[in-house]
């Protein structure tokens, strides 16, 4: 692979100064530091084009904020940032940023393809930041495992980036089922159109081509093994079809789609899963697929739970929705079968309840969206958990992570041992986790 002098880096030095930096940080618990010391939130972009443009937009549109510096491996990456904050300084390791800012940055934004996510949270909270990181929340079950934890043990602030988690659609769906509009919950469909392959489009690797001017193609790998650069099925955004950056269309959506189920019916760890697909290789995620997952009951549901999800063009049958004949299923969202009725939840869209003459009279719960990115900042400056923290998003996390494993052993039941941290397949157990590159490895908490 080419290399571009520019590009190497002062690894030691930085690292060396973020351990020494993480070891005065966590002295003091860190969301009284960042309260106290001042009324403004010195935040810290990681990524910041594609959604990473949408997240530091919105966090910036809060008043307290104050960007300190804008992290990208694309110099073509920072026109619109700089053009809304001007004057911004720009980094291109996350590591030198995190070291040079050290105590002038109070709170971070991670915003880089799936793989990235937990060197770069993990780094952060270690320096006592707090966190609003993408989803998936992680690339790995292990990893949204150690983020929960670390999170924990450094008692900042974290937030999910699955941001319809705050939307008055989502929030009236979880309260219907809350308040048992349907009664108890016995199963629950979920799907999307996409699959988990589509946007590149092949199942081997590409033919190599030059890494464009201003790109740090060495930076973009990061943790996963090096690989020449292609054109048009990597950076930016076709990543997701490729099982060493991305997370195929269940990484993708699962985090958006099962977070009011998993809100709604108070979900923490599956007892065991199935997947089925027409096979995958070792590159690339499947195409159409099907994940059965299997959970211990609730306080909201009638027992043990099965949540079914499709995607790639599959659909639950459109029946079992009780929905008055000629109508469709939404393009994606979920449904739930109750003791009294079904609510199917569009991706994005106010619920409906069925069959409809019986629930016509039901009152809609009084609730309002916010913004997920002022909701963290606001929960950072008064010292607060958000409702979308690392304990939440970590279990939510591990479950669609936990789906990618059995994507990879289609047709093979698998249990799962949350405690133990263990599934029934040895092969299962082995795709926990995942092997780094040097320098950017996510130590266990
Ligand atoms: N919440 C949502 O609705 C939503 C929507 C789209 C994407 N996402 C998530 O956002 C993340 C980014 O997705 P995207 O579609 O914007 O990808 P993208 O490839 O289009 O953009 C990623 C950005 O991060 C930069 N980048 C890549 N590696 C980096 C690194 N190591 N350090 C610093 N910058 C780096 C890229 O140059 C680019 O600016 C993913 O985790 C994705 O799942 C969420």
């Amino acid at each position: 692979m080419p290399t571009n002098p520019r590009n190497l880096l002062p690894r030691r030095r930085f690292l060396a100064h973020s351990a020494a930096v993480l070891s005065t940080t966590l002295a003091a618990p860190a969301v009284l530091r960042a309260a106290s010391r001042r009324k403004q939130l010195h935040v810290a972009a990681i990524g910041v084009n594609g959604m990473g443009w949408a997240d530091l937009s919105n966090v910036g549109s809060h008043a307290a904020v104050k960007f300190v510096g804008f992290c990208d491996i694309d110099q073509q990456a920072f026109t619109k940032a700089d053009a809304a904050f001007p004057g911004v300084k720009h980094f291109v390791d996350y590591r030198e940023m995190l070291a040079t800012l050290s105590e002038g940055l109070d709170a971070v934004i991670v915003s880089t393809p799936d793989h990235m996510h937990a060197p770069v949270a993990m780094l952060a909270m270690q320096a006592g930041k707090h966190v609003y990181c993408q989803k998936p929340l992680t690339h790995t079950v292990w990893e949204a495992r150690q983020l929960q934890l670390m999170a924990a043990k450094a008692g900042v602030t974290t937030q999910m980036g699955n941001q319809i988690h705050s939307a008055r659609e989502y929030r009236v769906g979880v309260q219907l089922i809350r308040s048992g509009a349907i009664g108890k919950v016995r199963e629950v469909h979920s799907w999307v159109g996409v699959q988990g392959r589509q946007y590149c489009n092949r199942t081997d690797r590409p033919p190599q081509a030059p890494v464009p001017a201003g790109v740090n193609w060495d930076l973009w790998l990061g943790a996963a093994p090096v690989r020449p650069f292609a054109a048009d099925c990597y950076h930016p955004f076709k990543w997701r079809d490729w099982q060493a950056f991305g997370s195929g269309a269940l990484g993708d959506f699962g985090c958006h789609i099962l977070d009011p189920v998993f809100g709604a019916l108070g979900l923490k760890h599956p007892d065991s899963l199935i997947a089925e697909n027409a096979g995958t290789t070792e590159e690339v995620w499947p195409g159409p697929e099907t994940v059965t997952w299997q959970f211990p009951g609730t306080d909201f549901t009638t027992g043990p739970l099965k949540i079914i999800w499709r995607d790639g063009g599959l659909k639950p049958p459109v029946e079992l929705a009780g929905m008055p004949a000629g109508q469709d299923l939404p393009a994606a969202g979920s449904l739930f079968l109750g003791e009294h009725g079904t609510m199917i939840l569009p991706h994005v869209g106010m619920p409906q309840l069925y069959p409809a003459d019986r629930f016509q009279n039901i009152a809609m719960p009084d609730l309002q969206g916010s913004s997920h990115w002022h909701d963290w900042v606001d929960a950072v400056l008064a010292g607060r958990k958000t409702t979308d923290g690392f304990d939440y998003a970590g279990p939510l996390t591990e479950t669609v992570q936990l789906g990618n494993i059995a994507a990879r052993l289609p047709g093979q039941q698998i249990a799962w041992n949350a405690t133990a941290f263990e599934c029934s397949l040895p092969a299962a157990t082995k795709l926990l986790t995942k092997d780094y590159r040097s320098g950017f490895e996510v130590k266990a908490v």
